[in-house]
């Protein structure tokens, strides 16, 4: 079991190399229940706060959860969706490995939320459409696709000081209760959950699909690797 680094440490590894960061970036699901200091989870957010945003809007708040009632309500609200969505994977998944070890991993998650020391909620301001774009589409897209690169440099940072990150959105179901729960106004929406914590495993490079399989040159379909 990997040690907890003091504050100093933590922010120190900072420097990894950003391929080390990026090729062992996963998602650390089981964590420990010890506190982490503010410093280091406020340093994950200012590094999120980095990436860019629709319009350059920053529309951006993140809600950083340690409360144990906030904590309890919101994994109350992951338990629901989990008790269908959890039975019905392990049934399709029941040959496949590794989609089983990852169902095992979300059911640690889910039964151990309340004890996961930090949650950040990172959510967006104003309506769901961008201002200033052409049509709905690109306003939808740009509102969404606002937060998901700050959530990544925050997983990027938080995997280079080797706190445990996950990025999950099941707790966010019912959009209405996650407002009550977290005390967000109407013009403010969550859009996904960050539980932070000391990993009880430790990092290590993630499968992907190769390159090859995904990649397509000028138009769809054209797979040829030019050099
Ligand atoms: C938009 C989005 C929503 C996700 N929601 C959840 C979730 O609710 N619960 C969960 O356990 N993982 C969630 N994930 C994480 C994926 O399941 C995870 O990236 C995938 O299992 C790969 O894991 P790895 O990075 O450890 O290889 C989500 C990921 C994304 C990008």
């Amino acid at each position: 079991m990997s040690e907890i680094p003091s504050t100093d440490e933590a922010l120190a590894n900072l420097s990894m190399p950003l391929l080390d960061a990026m090729m062992t970036q996963r998602a650390i699901r089981r964590v420990k229940p010890d506190p982490v200091d503010d410093a280091i989870v406020v340093k994950c957010i200012e590094l999120a706060l980095r990436a860019p945003t629709g319009s350059n809007g920053q529309n951006w708040e993140f809600i950083v959860v340690k409360d144990q009632r906030v904590k309890d309500q919101l994994g109350k609200r992951y338990r629901q969706p989990w008790s269908i969505y959890g039975a019905l994977g392990r049934r399709q998944a029941a040959n496949d490995e590794s989609m089983l070890k990852i169902l095992k991993a979300v059911e640690w998650q889910v039964e151990h939320f309340s004890e996961i020391p930090v949650l950040v909620v990172p959510c967006l301001r104003g309506g769901t459409r961008v201002p200033y774009v052409p049509t709905p589409f690109v306003g939808e897209t740009s509102y969404f696709g606002s937060i998901y690169p700050s959530v990544q440099n925050l997983l990027l940072a938080a995997r280079a000081m080797g706190l445990g990150a996950s990025l999950i959105t099941m707790p966010l179901w019912n959009v209405t209760s996650a407002r009550r729960i977290l005390g967000l106004p109407l013009s403010v929406t969550p859009i996904c959950v960050v539980p932070l914590g000391w990993p009880r495993g430790r990092y290590g490079p993630t499968t992907r699909k190769p390159v090859e399989d995904v990649v397509h040159f000028d138009t769809y379909g054209n797979r040829g690797l030019t050099t």
